[in-house]
């Protein structure tokens, strides 16, 4: 396992372009078996990008990258299971259960465990896909679902807002009989995205304001399509976090500030000056950070749960005491006993986390826990006097593209051990 060392109390500054959104990249491949061919631009080099092309290769289409430039080309010979050990290599692999239905007409998939996060159930994917004509086995640890004919479209009242569910129903319904109506559906802009590829290649799909989307079953899709993928919108809220805990000034360039409504007034009240453009959002972090009064994490547009961690190293620094409240997963604190051996004060109580702001941080050898963990971890580092060794960097590389190499370019003290 690969670790950085990262030497802390240097100012993180410039400017950095942000690469495309992880998970709108990953549905988005996934759509790629509805269509011959997908050129899709700003897919950002990622190994669960890279777990998604060896699922597309397994199931018989040809992926290639050239930049940040992946095409995917797929003829009639597609296959239609995903075997074990590629939908354990990434948990999102649950999303190809729709593409792969509507485009076979029959699929096998193994049914994808919990993670990092606490239990991760597919109650709502699987009661969904039933109620649109699918029967699904459950047999030896593995999904076995069938359609007889086509699916169906239908009125469906989604019990939570689920990302992933909303996804799989999307990539059902294109090719349904009939309308498909989803109510409390995710909203969050990689939901948008996925729908604008769908769009791109012939779907009917409208997102209304309300969380409603309706989807128009078509006969046929564009064999062709050309898409680029929306910015990281949780990778540009990390890197201004490591500017804001290191009292340093950033310019994010081809980001969209609109996509953190609910995040940029947060850095505002830690004492950040904010300023944004059409695609670039201005961080300069304070002297000393003010703790944040409440975080609640929420479905979108409400504040992303994937930035709870980063805001948490960041709050770790601030004069006072600050709350976070996780709403969406059971078990997302794991990074806390971590910053706490880099000195950070933080008591966690189910959902709850509070944490006493202290005036510096100091270096320890600390693990990644998760993806938002492991990004959290090198905050405090970058933050913190001493050199750290953060280790199991693995699971930071599912999610941030060349990181130490754009720390580096922004003043950072960080390698690659
Ligand atoms: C997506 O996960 C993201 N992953 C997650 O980002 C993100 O944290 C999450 O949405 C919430 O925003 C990708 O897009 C690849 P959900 P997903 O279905 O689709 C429960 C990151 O760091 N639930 O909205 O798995 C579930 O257990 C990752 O980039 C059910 O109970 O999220 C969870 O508590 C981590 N039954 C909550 O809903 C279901 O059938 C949210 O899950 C489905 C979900």
């Amino acid at each position: 396992m690969a670790n950085f060392l990262i030497e802390g109390e240097n100012r993180i500054g410039g400017e950095l372009p942000i690469h495309g959104a992880k998970n709108a990249a990953l549905p988005i491949l996934a759509a790629a078996l509805l269509t011959r061919r997908s050129v899709l631009h700003n897919c950002p080099d990622l190994s669960d990008v890279r777990a998604a092309a060896h699922i597309l290769e397994h199931l018989g289409c040809t992926v290639e990258r050239e930049g940040d430039t992946v095409i995917v080309e797929s003829d009639d010979g597609v296959y239609c299971d995903i075997p074990d050990g590629l939908m354990r290599e990434m948990r999102s692999s649950v999303v190809f259960l729709g593409a792969i239905l509507t485009r076979c007409g029959r699929a096998r998939v193994s049914f994808p465990g919990g993670c990092e996060l606490g239990p991760r159930p597919i109650d709502i994917h699987l009661a969904s896909l039933e109620r649109m004509g699918v029967n699904i086995k459950e047999d030896h640890g593995d999904l076995d679902c069938t359609i007889d004919g086509k699916m169906v479209g239908t009125e469906l009242n989604l019990p939570f807002p689920s990302v992933g569910a909303t996804e799989n129903i999307l990539l059902a319904a294109v090719l349904a009989e009939g309308t498909t109506v989803i109510h409390n559906a995710a909203r969050e802009p990689e939901i948008q995205d996925l729908a604008g590829f769908l769009t791109a290649i012939g779907a009917k799909i409208h997102l209304k304001n309300d969380g409603t989307i309706v989807v128009e079953g078509v006969e046929t899709l564009l064999p062709e399509v050309e898409y680029r993928v929306i910015p990281d919108r949780i990778a540009t809220a990390t890197y201004l976090c490591a500017a804001a805990a290191t009292g340093g000034e950033l310019l994010v360039t081809k980001t969209e500030p609109e996509y953190l409504a609910a995040v940029l007034p947060m850095f505002e009240e830690m004492g950040c000056q904010v300023k944004t453009g059409p695609d670039l959002i201005y961080l300069k972090g304070p002297r000393r950070l003010r703790p944040v009064r409440m975080v609640r994490t929420m479905p979108y547009p409400g504040f992303p749960t994937d930035a709870q961690a980063p805001f948490m190293a960041l709050s770790t620094l601030a004069q006072g005491t600050s709350v976070f409240v996780e709403n969406i997963f059971e078990s997302r604190y794991k990074h806390a006993a971590e910053l706490m051996r880099m000195g950070a004060r933080i008591k966690v109580e189910g959902r709850v986390a509070v944490v006493e702001g202290v005036p510096a941080l100091h270096s320890a050898q600390v693990r990644c826990t998760d993806l938002r963990g492991g990004a959290a971890l090198c905050i405090a580092a970058l933050a913190a006097a001493g050199v750290s060794r953060v280790s199991d960097i693995a699971h930071i590389e599912r999610g941030y593209e060349r990181l130490e190499e754009h720390l580096s370019s922004l003043g950072a003290k960080i390698t690659r051990e």
